[in-house]
């Protein structure tokens, strides 16, 4: 009477294991979709897919910004596909910002590894702002979804490692946005409250037209 039960209990201890992958390395020959890449055959996957290189390299901040984000998402580094994280590398230059923005995808969290950084993110409902000047060794959290920012307060370049718990967290810059594209200068105004003047000036400034 017990075997049949230990029979079906071991047949899904069996079907269990053999549904569970190790990992799912991002197949970039097929589309990506809301769950991410398809997997790449385990055949072809090498330990390449789970390093990346890219971060060690400085990124140029010679731009408006003053500021460049290195990405280790799961574009960049396949065998993130999955596994809920990434990384990123800031490098400000002295009076470098990364301008106010939102990852839809992901909660932050940022270590400064070198100089001084001012940082913070402003919650959905109350607006309640919270920031701080970060110093070499801090870590703070940015909540998901949330707007937030980052700029060197310091006198010296700043470094700073970001996490992410998503290989493909979005990243939505307010200012690209709405003065980037050819949304006419009259319809921004209207939903910005800023006047044409700011808006054709801001419009100069990150590329857009209209
Ligand atoms: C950095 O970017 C600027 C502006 O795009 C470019 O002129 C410069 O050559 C770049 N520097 C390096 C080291 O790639």
């Amino acid at each position: 009477m017990y075997l049949p039960i230990l029979f079906v209990i071991s047949l899904l201890f069996s079907y269990s294991h053999g549904s569970v992958l190790d990992f799912c390395v991002a197949d970039f020959s097929l589309p990506d979709g809301p769950a991410g890449y398809s997997c790449k055959k385990p055949a072809k996957v090498t330990v390449n897919d789970f390093v990346y290189s890219g971060l060690g390299i400085a990124g140029n901040t010679s731009s408006l910004i003053k500021a460049a984000v290195t990405s280790a998402f799961v574009d960049q580094f396949p065998g993130l596909n999955g596994l809920g994280l990434s990384m990123a590398r800031l490098d400000l230059a002295v009076d470098g910002v990364v301008p106010i923005h939102t990852h839809r995808g992901a909660s932050e969290i940022i270590f400064v590894v070198e100089g001084t950084i001012c940082a913070g993110f402003i919650s959905s409902s109350a607006n309640t702002v919270y920031f701080k000047t970060l110093h070499k060794g801090d870590v703070m959290i940015f909540p998901q979804g949330l707007l937030h920012f980052q700029f060197n307060i310091g006198n010296i370049p700043a470094l700073a490692i970001v996490s992410l718990n998503s290989p493909n967290p979005g990243v939505d810059f307010t200012d690209v946005a709405l003065f980037a594209n050819n949304l006419p200068s009259a319809v921004v105004e209207k939903v910005t409250f800023l006047d044409v003047a700011q808006v054709k000036k801001l419009k100069a400034v990150f590329g857009g037209t209209g």
